[in-house]
């Protein structure tokens, strides 16, 4: 058995900033509502015509893999995390190889939601395992901003979500010293429809009409309140999880990176567990929360800040759309 390391995360996001005080010019809303319910300050939107979730992602999946200091040709497969591929099919991982001129190495797409990443570095892990891929690059990406309602009525969803794309190469650790130790992931489908999408449906007479623009079938919609609630207590059971399965303990953590659902929820989690500041990743306050993609972009910029350092205990950890959940602890 092989053990799975990170060696190297990049991501990109849209140039186009999003202030609050934009926003509050779209729809009923304002700066102090914003930042004392979410710390959300402005976050990127994606320009129609320039960015896609396959230019953004195999911009970040270069960065990753320079990082890395590997070549595309070295990469066997890819794992793709995302609910908002450019076509409702193929899947983005396809449209990504394409991009990046891979040719015929698999590519996988997941899709769930706020915790697609942390599935799909678990699912990467256990490929690097068995040794049936030795180099693979793993992304999360989304354009988020398209789905959402920018009137009043969508206002507590729009102010959140946002777009971006980030990506890690995953290969074999030489080391015991360093690697992902182990992943944990849960679902509940029975609050499907706390967080969801409806359209474009399959099981509808026709995958889009009119009439379902009309209705708002095509907007992300959200019961904020029931999400912040079952985040915080499954967030915290997540972390505690993975920690007891590796016999170790909060104090011993040396970067916390939740998924940036809202700044409040990582505020929450972070006083449970008592860390200070400098041992919690949060970017959600200029990023706003880019879904899947928050987690590798997190990564990428703390490596870039000097917070990850050879040999740190890592915890990602997420929540949302499902719902689902899961975590992941690794010594950088
Ligand atoms: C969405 C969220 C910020 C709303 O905050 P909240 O404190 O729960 O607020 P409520 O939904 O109870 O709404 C309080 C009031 O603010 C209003 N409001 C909602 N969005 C608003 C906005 N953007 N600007 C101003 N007012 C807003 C509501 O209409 C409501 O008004 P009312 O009291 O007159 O009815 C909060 O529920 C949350 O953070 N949920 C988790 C969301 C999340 O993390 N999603 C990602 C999951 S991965």
């Amino acid at each position: 058995m092989f053990k799975s390391r990170i060696l190297g995360a990049g991501h990109y996001v849209p140039e186009r900033i999003v202030t609050n005080e934009e926003l509050s010019q779209m729809m009923d809303t304002n700066n102090e509502w914003i930042v004392e319910r979410t710390g959300i300050q402005e976050r990127r939107w994606y320009t129609p015509g320039v960015d896609t979730v396959t230019n953004m992602s195999a911009k970040a999946s270069r960065m990753a893999m320079e990082r890395a200091k590997i070549s595309p040709e070295e990469i066997d497969f890819i794992v793709f995390a995302t609910i908002t591929s450019d076509y409702f099919l193929p899947g983005a991982g396809v449209l990504l190889q394409r991009e990046l001129g891979l040719t015929s190495i698999g590519a996988l797409d997941i899709r769930n939601a706020c915790s697609g990443f942390i599935y799909a570095l678990s699912v990467a892990d256990q490929f690097i395992k068995t040794g049936m891929y030795k180099k693979i690059l793993v992304v999360g990406a989304e354009i988020q901003s398209s789905a959402l309602d920018k009137s009043d009525e969508g206002r507590s969803s729009a102010v959140i979500f946002a777009d971006g794309a980030g990506a890690v190469i995953l290969g074999q650790s030489h080391s015991d010293q360093h690697g992902i130790m182990s992943t944990h992931l849960h679902a509940d489908g029975s609050h499907a429809e706390e967080l969801y999408c409806i359209a474009p449906s399959s099981s509808g007479k026709v995958r889009i009409s009119q009439e379902m623009i009309d209705r708002g079938d095509f907007f992300l919609k959200m019961n904020g309140n029931a999400v912040f609630k079952h985040a915080v207590v499954r967030f915290m059971e997540v972390i505690k999880e993975a920690l007891d399965h590796n016999g170790v303990t909060k104090e011993e953590i040396d970067l916390l990176v939740p998924h940036q659902a809202n700044l409040r929820i990582s505020q929450y989690i972070q006083q449970k567990l008592q860390l200070p500041d400098e041992k919690v990743f949060n970017n959600i306050m200029y990023l706003g929360n880019t879904t899947a993609g928050t987690i590798p972009i997190a990564l990428s910029q703390a490596w870039e800040q000097g917070r990850l350092k050879e040999g740190d205990l890592v915890c990602l950890a997420a929540f949302g759309s499902g719902f689902a959940w899961a975590s992941a602890l690794l010594r950088w």
